[in-house]
């Protein structure tokens, strides 16, 4: 016979097993009362069969009454005033034992059916008479599922499916527990937590871990003001030309010295005087931007850097071939404004010579020589024609005390 069919479900009467689905109920219950333990206790069977307190069936009595025995433990059971009982067990050997927190009572029917894919057992006594619902309590923690240590980039989305399931209540909703911001690169300790309609709860560690962004460097940030000390080196720079006669003598002195330099040319002068620039070039001197018009360029729009910075750019590209590197804004002056959105680095100078002031070829040698150091990026203007007056000597000088020159591209 199923053991389905011989276990009719009883409508209320009923005690649900919450067990896992593989085991099967059995039909036949001892009962023992443990609060009043002088009472001497009933075990009615269904056919029905009385034992004496202590006693039990044995396998050859169950067997008459139709009904094979197979595991079953249930921890507790509560009834709908909320009382708690513990403890229903029937034994695998054809004994069963029911302990009962309650006073003795007989049992008259006993059934099991499915409910919810979920296998239960009823008891039953005087069906009119005895009008409680036994219900079990559900203790089975949820299953968590796909619980793993994830990764994110840095303010990106992450998707991920937790699956919680429960043998009574189905598919969960997976709580994440801890604090975590995709904004904030790190790791964070999580839980993921299923929790049941009976608050049994399921929890498991994680680790997310959130990805620093990687940001794109299009030019290094530093600005440039003095070569490394380790080398007795030093760079002569030339500001605001050309000029129709300084600069061409000065590209004279430069050559009969033997030394490069670096000029940074107004891109209005290059307009005027082309040739002066492409020979500056051509004799192996660096080509640099100082703007067109030579503005204050501190706070400049971006069409303003673009009139003026990158309008340079292109002027000195089309006349040398060599896109310049770096921009020596006028008066040194700049903000982030404008070394953010330019593509030249920020050159200035470690040595100002006041040569624009001064206009004295001695005085331009003396303030030069009195600041000079290993690395030092010197500041004149070729477009006075007492600076230019003053490098021949200058360069001499230098020599004398171990200098070689570099341009600014070759500082390092
Ligand atoms: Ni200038």
């Amino acid at each position: 016979m199923n053991i389905k069919e011989w276990f009719k479900p009883t409508g209320n009467k009923v005690l649900f097993l919450i067990i896992t689905v593989s085991i099967i109920i059995g039909g036949y219950f001892g009962i023992t009362n443990l609060i009043e333990s002088m009472r001497k206790p009933e075990i009615v069977f269904k056919n029905p069969i009385t034992l004496e307190y202590g006693q039990h069936t044995d396998a050859d009595q169950i067997s008459s009454g139709e009904s094979p025995f197979e595991i079953l433990r249930i921890e507790s059971i509560i009834d709908e005033a909320q009382s708690s009982y513990d403890k229903i067990s029937l034994y695998e050997d054809g004994l069963s034992e029911v302990e009962y927190r309650e006073e003795s009572m007989k049992l008259d029917t006993t059934q099991v059916g499915e409910h919810s894919g979920v296998l239960y057992a009823s008891l039953g006594k005087n069906i009119e008479s005895f009008p409680f619902e036994y219900l079990v309590e559900d203790t089975e923690k949820p299953k968590l599922e796909n619980v793993k240590d994830l990764k994110v980039d840095q303010d990106e989305a992450l998707i991920h499916e937790f699956i919680a399931t429960d043998p009574i209540d189905g598919e969960l909703q997976v709580e994440i527990e801890g604090s975590y911001d995709t904004t904030i690169p790190g790791e964070y300790t999580l839980a993921a937590t299923a929790t049941d309609q009976n608050n049994n709860k399921t929890s498991e560690e994680f680790t997310l871990t959130v990805i620093e962004k990687k940001v794109e460097v299009q030019k290094p940030s530093s600005v440039i003001t003095n070569g490394g000390t380790g080398r007795k080196v030093v760079a002569l720079t030339f500001d605001d030309g050309p000029h129709p006669t300084n600069t061409p003598r000065l590209l004279n002195i430069l050559d009969e010295k033997g030394v490069k330099a670096t000029f940074f040319i107004l891109g209005e002068r290059a307009d005027e005087y082309p040739n002066i620039v492409k020979q500056t070039h051509a004799k192996g001197h660096e080509v640099e931007n100082h703007s067109y018009s030579h503005p204050d360029l501190s706070g400049a729009s971006l069409a303003v850097l673009d009139k003026e910075v990158e309008r340079t750019n292109k002027i000195i590209e089309n006349l040398t071939g060599r896109r310049p590197v770096y921009l020596r804004p006028p008066y040194g002056s700049y903000n982030k404004q404008v070394s953010s959105n330019i593509s030249n680095q920020i050159a200035l100078w470690s040595v100002d010579t006041l040569d624009w002031k001064s206009r004295n070829a001695v005085a331009v040698q003396e303030s030069a020589l009195s600041q000079v150091r290993n690395g030092s990026v010197i500041l004149m203007h070729d477009i006075h024609s007492t600076t230019v007056d003053a490098v021949g000597p200058l360069i001499d000088s230098l020599k004398a005390q171990g200098y070689t020159f570099v341009r600014l591209d070759e500082l390092q």
